[in-house]
Order: structure tokens, then sequence, then C-alpha cells
């Protein structure tokens, strides 16, 4: 019996690609997916914990579930997945009982049975298990546009003080190459041209291939290898592992999108070493020297944390040097959260919250300077769009630049899933606006 299947998913891209997965996984019990609750048999929240807002509104959302469930006649099986569920399993159960599955990232292969228990009394699984959950879902993948996330490598080993993701996702594990390949051209078959490898530190990637080992860098040229893939991007990276082959990977592999997304969080050393980065804000810097020389028109975005305890107004001013400095094309920053058993919960001088929120205001205002200018330089240049879906304007499509621009064109539904060239006719802060070029225009552009 066909039985409807609602995913609610919070955080990283990690996530998105991790609830494609736990529907393919459910797919032979008969759930379909739906976009509304309503109707659902089974809703699953695959959460987040990196922050306390992010983690508190699980509850939330969990609490307006409860409702939904007592007010119909029809059951309604509630589960949580993803970081919240790893590192709060049993604090779940107590706040919230009316919850029937807890499961954690590395056990959602075992959904279908999980789910055929929950039905008869509450389960949690927040595992670390032996077995390679990958090897354990189906193979085949279910396709939803033309670019797609894979996940090449999960966990995390750094261990920066602020940071749960190592409790939450474990250690450092690279998924075997021939896996990673086989994904890789199932997708391209179904259609994918734009392949985004996720992991938590991406480039740590060392995939096991027979008796040796590849890193990212030899990855990437080999996926460049496949046909009709033809755009690759790869997040989120550390700096210290940016190695050689991977920097080389940038000048040689044309495919390889000029956008790269390397969270440096703070441009003073003393916080830095504070946050336990194991790299300094000159080593930033070389490195996207380095970057800039293996491919000359890379931009770059970043993560930054304002507010971490000790942080002071010279700290701050570090922060926006780097930032000036850099020019970030786009990046995210977040006020300091402190997260419940991370060293920086618990150290001194920690930073009064209306002090964050005035510094993050600056910190943005800084990146959204060059995001702007960065944008406007686009205007009046042809750049390769892959349309992805249609736009909220009847007629219009939307898509990606190589460096990672939203763009709204008047186009054909045919040049969905695509690459065309766009005139960019007008820059916004978040997107720009263009017009389709007959096609022979994009020869010679590269990118
Ligand atoms: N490599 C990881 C990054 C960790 S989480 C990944 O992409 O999966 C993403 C970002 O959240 C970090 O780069 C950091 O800027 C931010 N972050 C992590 N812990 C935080 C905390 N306790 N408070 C505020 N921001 C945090
Ligand atoms: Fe978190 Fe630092 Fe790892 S930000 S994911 S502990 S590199």
């Amino acid at each position: 019996m066909q039985k409807k299947l609602f995913i609610k998913t919070y955080g990283c891209q990690m996530n998105v690609y991790d609830s494609a997965r736990m529907a393919e996984a459910l797919a032979p019990l008969g759930y379909v997916p739906t976009d509304t609750v309503d109707d659902a048999d089974l809703a699953i929240l695959n959460t987040c914990h990196i922050r306390e807002k992010a983690a508190e509104k699980v509850f939330s959302e969990l609490g307006r579930l409860r409702v939904l469930r007592a007010e119909r006649d029809r059951p309604l099986l509630i589960g949580v997945a993803g970081c919240v569920a790893q590192a709060e399993g049993a604090e779940i159960q107590r706040r919230a009982p009316f919850v029937d599955l807890v499961v954690g990232p590395q056990t959602y292969h075992r959904l279908p049975d999980l789910v055929a228990r929950a039905l008869h009394a509450p389960v949690v699984d927040t595992d670390f298990p032996a077995e390679d959950k990958f090897d354990r879902l189906p193979a085949a993948r279910s396709v939803d546009g033309p670019a797609a996330f894979l996940t090449v490598q999960e966990g995390c080993d750094k261990f920066c003080t602020f940071c749960v993701v190592p409790y939450t996702r474990g250690g450092e594990v690279s998924r075997p190459l021939r896996q990673v390949l086989d994904e890789a051209r199932q997708l391209a078959g179904k259609g994918v041209r734009e392949l985004t490898l996720l992991g938590q530190n991406v480039n740590a990637y060392h995939g096991a291939f027979g008796k040796s080992e590849w890193g990212l860098g030899r990855l990437i040229l080999e996926l460049a290898g496949i046909e009709g893939l033809e755009r690759i991007r790869y997040t989120t990276s550390y700096p210290a592992e940016m190695d050689d082959a991977l920097i080389a990977a940038h000048g040689q592999v044309a495919k390889l999108m000029p956008f790269l997304h390397l969270p440096v969080q703070s441009g003073s050393d003393r916080i830095l070493s504070a946050m336990n980065r194991r790299h300094r804000a000159d080593d930033y810097l070389r490195l996207v020297d380095r970057l800039r020389t293996a491919r000359a028109d890379l931009q770059l975005a970043s993560d930054f944390i304002v507010g971490f305890p000790g942080e002071t107004e010279e700290d701050v001013a570090a922060t926006i040097a780097l930032i000036d400095r850099v020019g970030f094309v786009q990046a995210y920053s977040f006020k300091y959260s402190p997260r419940p058993g991370t060293p920086a919960a618990q150290m001194p001088d920690q930073v009064a919250e209306a002090v964050k929120t005035a510094r993050l205001s600056r910190v943005q205002g800084a990146i959204m300077a060059h995001q702007r200018a960065f944008n406007r330089t686009t205007v009046g240049r042809v750049l390769p769009v892959l349309f992805e879906r249609k736009g909220r304007h009847a007629g219009q499509l939307t898509g990606r630049s190589p460096y990672m621009q939203a763009v709204f064109a008047d186009a054909p539904v045919h040049a969905l899933g695509r690459i065309s060239p766009v005139v960019i006719t007008k820059a916004k802060d978040n997107s720009l606006a263009g017009k389709l070029c007959p096609s022979e225009t994009l020869a010679g552009i590269g990118s």
C-alpha cells in the first residue's frame, strides 16, 4: 500500500543528501515523498545541532506535529533524524515522549527495520555502526534536477573548540573510490550536469582504491572524465587540508568551478588559536594566493564566527581586514553559540549577546560590500548558466553561474538541465538577471 513520507531538512547540504537517501531507503516499504505534512503517514525531521537556534527549532516543530496528529483521524509516525537525534537521543524522548523514532546520521540505512518497529513501540538508534551505511542503502539514486550532491567523506577529527560536528558525525571516514565513481556515473547517466562533492572535511578525502588511497585532487581528475558531467564543486574544506594535488586541480580541471567555500572563522591569530583551527590568518592568505595562482578567476566564500569567547574589538578589526584582503564574494557569518560538551562553552570571557549582534552586523556589512561589488562586475559579461528550475515568473528559468550566483533569465523550458550563455543585465545583492544569448556565444568562455 502506498504511504506518504514527509521529510523536513535543516542545516547543511549533507543533510539534504541524507534526506534524499532516507527517502530512497524507505521507498521499498511503499513510502512516496510528499511536500505537505498534512497528508503524511511518516514525518521525519532531519535536524541540525550546530547552533542552539537550529537545535531548538526542532522541538517547536515537534510540538506542531503532535498537534497535527491529535487533530486528525489518521495515524502519523513522527521521527527525528540527523545531528540533534545523535546528540540528544535520550533527551528527545524526555522532552518529546510522543516521538516514535530517533535515528542518527550513521544508521539511517536501518530505517526500514526501525520504522517497522516504531509502529509498535518507540525506537532510538544512535550507534556508530561498524558496517558501511552506503553499502547497505539502495544503490539506485533518485535525481531531482541537473545539480546533485554526492557525499564522499563524513565526520571530522579537527575538534575546533566551538564545534559539535566531531561529536555528532564522528571521526573522518572516506567512502571507497569505487563507490563514489559508481554513484557519480549513475547520476551523470540520469542527467546530472553539476556534481557537488560533500564532506564535513571534504578535502580530507582519502578514498581506498585497491591497496592505495586517492586524495580529493586525484578524485576530481577522475570525475572530470565522466561523460555528461560538466561541473564539479566540493564543500566544505578545511584550510590546512588543501594539498598540492588539490590546488593544482583548480588549474588543471576546467570542469572544477572557479568558486571555493573555504571557512576561515576569524582573521585574528589569537582567536584562531583559541578555536584550535591549526592555521593562522597569514597561512590562509598564502593559501588563497596559491589557489589564485592556479586559477586566476577563482572566487572565494567563507564562514565566520563573531563573539567567540575572549574576542576583542581588535580581533574583529583583524577579521574585517582579512575579509577586505580576500574580497569574499559570499560568506556565512554567525554569532558564536555555546554548545554543550565543547571546550569553548567552558571558556571564560563569553561575549555579551548585544556585543555579538553589533559585531555580526559589521562583519556582514564588510562581506556584503564585496559580494555586491563582485556581482556588479558581472554586468555586461556572458556567463554560462546551468538552468535548474523554473523561476517565479512565467517564462523564466533560474540557475547558477560558475561562481554560484543565482541567475534569472527568460528562457524556454527546454533549456532546463543545460548550460546556456547568459548576458548579465542586472546585479542585485543575492542574484543576477540576464538574457539568453545565441548558444554559439559560449565557445571560448572556458568556465
Ligand atoms: N566543515 C563543516 C563546517 C562546520 S559547520 C561543514 O560544512 O560541515 C558550518 C559552520 O558553522 C562553521 O564553519 C562555523 O562557522 C559555524 N559554526 C560551527 N559551530 C558554531 C558555533 N558553536 N557557533 C556559531 N557558529 C558555529
Ligand atoms: Fe567543525 Fe572545525 Fe570540523 S568547524 S566540522 S570541528 S573543521
